[in-house]
């Protein structure tokens, strides 16, 4: 059972016990039903406190139930509501740390509330795609009224509970409790054990001096600012009908609204992105319960554009760095882009000063490899050169403490390599940063052949503390997101060589929701960049074919933003990209030299190809075991490269359009004269399912 049932004189107490968040699974509803029942038949008890342990009263449903049979299992949240509604002996909600969801739910069904200060009170539903589905929508405008019922369903966000009971007129708290919270509820409970009629948030009447005019605006607030989510207008459309009809009718629309939302594409999406992140943490083979490495002090090497945004990262979560470079310059032009980029935060309100000042004393620089040795962790981030990397491994190697952690930051060299430039691969581990690494939630770890467990599990825990999303990657060149990004960049090419402008292509891809098209991307990482890696890396594969456009672009000087034009022109000091007859021009040129007659491409055509050359990839990314499994990769495109969210990243993307019309579609591709066939050979993965009816998920 996990509801403890105990008595305190002439109160029975329940407590809701399911760690971590008492999450509403079917055991605890039966707890409870179980508890009220007990209480119900003992003539000696007047009054229910209904509380959790531990952490939370509840942090709404069980999420190890969703899509198992038990979530919807009698006695469901629904009816464990009415059951304690219905109880005929008063019920007092005590609230501590979290009530959320369905625990929210849970307590607007007791007929009274109390809580301790600090609650974070939520309903977060609208965040996977749901209204609220036991009857969030309809009885906490009862409560709240209207307006703050909705900006706290709309917008998901938790909200103190003591700043809640200020609300005037508000009914949601009958009080707040400083002290003990049971000991408060037991003594509140007396006090109103004789009280009657129980009063029910049902029997509430919701009411709006302007209802017509309010929910237009709420309406079209939040139509403008959803656009591809489909939940928050039809959390709108619930908190209206609260007013509109009878509290059972109010019950029923919400029912159908969370039903029908359930099986769109966005919720799903949401859904499989919720399960994703926290997939993404676990590595098979490393227990969770793995013992790690303490990290007290951080060193970095290099203070250029990722050495100083790494560094912010640790500054961020209290822990102290040291970088070290070679010159004096290199590490004052480093401190002072840091402070700079605080600057800006504490000028738009968004950082305290004195917090600045605190993130700025735990921050030291240096000259000498000697001042290294207390750092029980080290992330390397010089240039993207083997031999530089060799250098400074093989320095660490000699200075470092044992059992120090040693990272590098590199993006497309060999892991295994440089950590075979020192005598403990097994401290060795790949640590991905995206640019800017202060900003950027995504962080590829990289598991080296020789990484301990106990070294990647310390890495994960670390990534978690400075607040990122990490996932595991094997070593190969450009790991998930780049390997995958670069046949990405090569399909963008084929359609420029074959009829398409830049800008068609980017206004297409960002129709799909992209944040960004790969020829704005280009712009703004630098286009120079990807020479650099071509011009090493087509050495290596002759055979391989690709739009030689971005070379001539590069050739023209145009690296993008910084030198003022790329793909695109740019005024001064301004970033809109404004599309450039000269480059159309060039295009015309390569495409003429190479014979092509231009053809119209529709959105569809542009969208499709650049998108399941990410998928294709990414299932050989899967079935190398690269990546631990497909909603990894998701994982990297929705944090690191702006993958719409509501899509669900490429591969859930892939299975919501199914694998078999995604490999119908390559075969048209792969028919297209101009485009490579080879490209577009299914990754055995991916025919295999498509052949089964399978998913990747
Ligand atoms: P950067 O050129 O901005 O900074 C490199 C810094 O390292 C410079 O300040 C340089 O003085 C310093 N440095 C060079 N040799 C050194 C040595 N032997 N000892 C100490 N310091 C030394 O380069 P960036 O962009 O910060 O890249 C650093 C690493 O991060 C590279 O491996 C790169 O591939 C990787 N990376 C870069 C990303 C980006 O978007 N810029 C994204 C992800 C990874």
């Amino acid at each position: 059972m996990s509801a403890n049932y105990e008595t305190r004189g002439d109160v029975a107490v329940i407590t809701l016990d399911n760690p971590p968040v008492n999450g509403l699974g079917l055991a605890t509803r039966r707890g409870i039903v179980a508890g009220l029942e007990s209480a119900q038949a003992d003539p000696a008890i007047k009054a229910i406190v209904l509380t959790g342990a531990g952490k939370a009263f509840s942090g709404g449903a069980d999420i190890r139930e969703f899509g198992k049979p038990e979530a919807l299992a009698e006695p469901n949240l629904l009816s464990v509501i009415a059951v304690v509604e219905g109880s005929a002996k008063p019920v007092v909600a005590a609230i501590h740390s979290v009530a959320m969801g369905g625990g929210l739910e849970l307590a607007l069904g007791c007929h009274y509330r109390v809580t301790a200060p600090g609650a974070q009170v939520a309903m977060p539903e609208v965040k996977i795609g749901l209204v609220p589905g036991a009857g969030g929508t309809q009885r906490l405008p009862r409560v709240l009224g209207v307006e703050n019922a909705l900006n706290l369903i709309v917008s998901g966000e938790p909200v103190k509970s003591e700043l809640l009971a200020q609300l005037p007129g508000q009914q949601l708290f009958q009080k707040v409790i400083d002290g003990d919270l049971l000991e408060g509820a037991l003594t509140y409970a007396r006090s109103i054990a004789d009280a009657r009629p129980l009063p029910r948030v049902r029997d509430l009447k919701v009411t709006h001096p302007n209802a017509d005019a309010y929910f237009q605006f709420a309406r079209n607030t939040v139509k403008a600012v959803a656009r591809h989510y489909p939940a928050p207008p039809r959390c709108v459309d619930c908190v209206e009908q609260s007013l509109k009809l009878k509290f059972d009718d109010g019950m029923r629309y919400e029912r159908d609204a969370f039903v029908s939302l359930m099986l769109t594409p966005e919720c799903k999406a949401l859904r499989h992105a919720f399960f994703a992140e926290r997939a993404a943490s676990k590595i098979p083979d490393v227990p969770a319960d793995t013992p790690l490495r303490p990290i007290r002090k951080l060193a970095v090497i290099g203070a250029g554009t990722m050495g100083g945004g790494i560094s912010m990262n640790f500054l961020n979560a209290g822990l102290p760095v040291v970088i070290l470079e070679t010159k004096q310059e290199a590490l004052d032009r480093g401190v002072a882009t840091i402070r700079k980029n605080y600057e800006a935060q504490v000028k738009k309100g968004k950082l305290k000063d004195d917090k600045y000042q605190q993130r700025m004393a735990l921050l030291s620089t240096t000259l000498r490899y000697d001042d290294l040795k207390d750092a029980d962790m080290v992330i390397e981030a010089v240039f993207e050169d083997m031999d530089v990397k060799e250098k400074v491994f093989r320095t660490l190697d000699e200075v470092m403490k044992p059992g120090a952690i040693l990272a590098t930051n590199t993006s497309t060299l060999d892991v295994d390599r440089i950590a075979a430039f020192t005598k403990r691969p097994q401290d060795v581990i790949g640590t991905h940063f995206f640019s800017p690494a202060n900003v950027m939630k995504l962080l590829e770890v990289v598991r080296g052949k020789a990484t301990a467990k106990d070294v990647l599990a310390t890495v994960m825990d670390l990534g978690k503390k400075i607040r990122k999303t990490c996932v595991v990657s094997g070593v190969c060149d450009g790991f998930i997101g780049n390997r995958m990004i670069e046949q990405y960049s090569r399909q963008a090419g084929f359609l420029l060589e074959e009829g398409c402008t830049p800008e068609q292509v980017d206004k297409a891809i960002e129709r799909f929701g992209f944040a960004m098209g790969p020829f704005r991307m280009g712009d703004l990482a630098g286009n120079d960049v990807g020479w650099y890696i071509r011009k090493r890396r087509y050495v290596e594969k002759p055979d391989l074919r690709y739009s030689k456009t971005a070379d001539l672009l590069c050739e023209m000087g145009r690296f993008g933003q910084k030198t003022g034009a790329g793909w695109y022109d740019y005024h001064a000091g301004k970033r809109d990209a404004i599309p450039s007859p000269v480059v159309v021009k060039m295009i015309e040129d390569h495409r003429k030299s190479l014979g092509i007659t231009p053809r119209r491409i529709s959105d569809d055509e542009i969208v499709h190809r650049l998108v399941y050359s990410l998928v294709n990839e990414g299932a050989k990314i899967v079935e190398e075991g690269i990546a631990l499994r497909a909603s990894d990769i998701d994982m990297v495109y929705l944090t690191g490269y702006g993958f719409p969210v509501w899509r669900g990243g490429p591969m859930c993307y892939a299975d919501t359009v199914g694998l078999f019309n995604v490999v119908q579609a390559m075969k048209r591709f792969a028919a297209n004269p101009h485009d490579d066939a080879g490209f577009w050979q299914p990754a055995p993965l991916l025919a295999r399912l498509a052949a089964e009816g399978k998913t990747f998920s």
